[in-house]
């Protein structure tokens, strides 16, 4: 099933025209995403995008963590909806940040999210023992290292004062299996496009794995320009996609 240009269109500015109600694309609603879209938005992240150590911990971890996306000020989340299904049903969704630097500063400083997603990923691992043992052997030397180099970042930052270009970030963008190659995934990028691209950032990025749970060909469908690939601690590889928002590129930001 295909959803025609047109409508893509119509769905792009959050238009729902039911004036032929046998087809598909007429039960379909573009909004941004809300609070109570978070347990489906979850879910299908850890079905749909398994990839990484965030998935691992479970829904309910996944669900405080996609809270801040849509209570950062930079944050973006956008879902598209069966209306025709008996309780509305998650079709496809999109989260990320319009300022990758500015969420995770907020988030950072945010006592309360933090507490939250501490909690909810001890419970996640203690449940789980092989995610933490995982955790444990991949991620335990790399953290420990990166919080005995902030101290020298820090003090670097503070007599250079370097000013890094803002960039938005696609974080999770899925779609469920049934409405694949319909043009949902397209219309979501699209729109996460058109919002963080009035935001001051210079580029959007998104990374996806190069095995056969990513989704390279799709990226490089909507021509975004592709990074380097690189190793993940959990033995997978991913690659950045990267689009230009104002005229920056690989070559000339990267
Ligand atoms: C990637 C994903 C979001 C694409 O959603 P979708 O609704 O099927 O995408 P669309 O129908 O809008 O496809 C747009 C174009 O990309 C192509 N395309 C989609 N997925 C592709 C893939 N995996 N490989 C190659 N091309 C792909 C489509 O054929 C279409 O091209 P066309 O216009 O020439 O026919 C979906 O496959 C998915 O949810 N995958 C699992 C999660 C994931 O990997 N997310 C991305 C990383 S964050």
């Amino acid at each position: 099933m295909r959803i025609p240009r047109g409508i893509i269109d119509d769905l792009r500015w959050s238009i729902v025209a039911p004036s032929t109600p046998e087809h598909a694309a007429d039960r379909l609603v573009l909004r941004p995403a809300e609070r109570e879209d978070l347990p489906a938005t979850s879910r299908a992240h850890v079905e749909l995008l398994p990839i990484g150590l965030f998935p691992s911990l479970g829904a309910r971890f996944v669900r405080r963590w996609h809270r801040t996306f849509l209570t950062s000020r930079y944050g973006v989340g956008v879902v598209v909806i069966d209306a025709a299904a008996p309780q509305d049903e998650i079709v496809g969704f999109v989260l990320g940040t319009a300022d990758h630097a500015g969420y995770t500063t907020e988030v950072a400083k945010d006592r309360r999210a933090i507490a939250s997603l501490a909690l909810a990923g001890l419970f996640a691992l203690v449940v789980r023992p092989r995610v933490a043992l995982r955790v444990v052997r991949t991620r335990f030397r790399p953290w420990a290292r990166r919080v005995s180099r902030r101290a020298t970042v820090r003090t670097r930052e503070r007599t250079e004062s370097v000013s890094a270009p803002q960039v938005a970030v696609m974080t999770a963008l899925a779609v469920r299996p049934d409405w694949r190659k319909s043009g949902v995934g397209m219309l979501l990028a699209a729109r996460f496009v058109e919002l963080v691209g009035s935001s001051g950032a210079r580029w959007v990025e998104a990374q996806t794995s190069t095995g056969p749970l990513g989704a390279t060909g799709f990226y490089e469908r909507l021509g975004w320009e592709a990074g380097q690939a690189r190793p993940t601690p959990d033995g997978d590889r991913v690659r950045t996609y990267r689009l230009a928002l104002g005229g920056a590129g690989w070559t000339s930001t990267a």
